[in-house]
């Protein structure tokens, strides 16, 4: 399992890059108040057909702690680390259309990761200048945006806003 979060974000996030994604974009939902953190990676890479999806997560469900390469690890954490903290874990993806992975977590159990750095990972992911990654971190606080193309940061805005209800919608998909 990795300390921080950010940490399975960027393995997530280079399957992507594997895939041939030119736009990765990040999100993360945290509440204290609600008790939810929600991690999104969505991409516009090759995606997987639902066989190789089938096998992909079924080696997921059997591969537990055991360490060997050829099974993969990074969709194995997330989930684990999803699951072992009151979440769930969603990939959807089809081929041409990308791929979206989804893991929720409780915002306060005792064994959730810390977030860490994510500004860190973006900018690790966006080495390749083709490649626009962009990151939404929405907390109780308010709302900040970067894109890797653009080079822009937001400041954080009140959440009452429309877009940060469905900001919120669109995590629980
Ligand atoms: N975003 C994605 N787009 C297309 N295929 C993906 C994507 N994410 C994962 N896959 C497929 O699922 C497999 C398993 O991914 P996972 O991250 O668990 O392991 P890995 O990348 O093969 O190895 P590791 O992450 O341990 O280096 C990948 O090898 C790839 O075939
Ligand atoms: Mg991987």
């Amino acid at each position: 399992m990795f300390d921080e979060l950010s940490l399975n974000i960027l393995d997530i996030g280079m399957n992507s890059l594997a895939a041939g994604a030119r736009r990765i974009e990040v999100s993360v939902v945290e509440s204290a108040r609600h008790n939810w953190l929600v991690i999104r990676v969505r991409d516009d890479g090759r995606g997987m057909d639902a066989a190789t999806l089938k096998r992909i997560l079924s080696r997921n469900a059997s591969t537990k702690t055991t360490r060997k390469k050829s099974v993969g690890l990074g969709l194995a954490l997330l989930r684990q680390t999803a699951e072992m903290c009151g979440g769930r874990f969603q990939i959807r993806s089809a081929p041409g259309q990308g791929t979206s992975v989804t893991a929720s977590m409780r915002y306060a159990h005792v064994d959730r990761p810390p977030l860490g750095d994510l500004v860190a990972t973006i900018h690790a992911l966006a080495a390749n200048p083709a490649v626009d990654v962009r990151l939404r971190y929405r907390s109780d606080e308010g709302t900040f945006h970067f894109s890797s193309q653009e080079g822009k940061h937001h400041e954080p805005r009140r959440t009452q806003t429309p877009e940060g209800k469905s900001a919120a919608a669109g995590c629980a998909a």
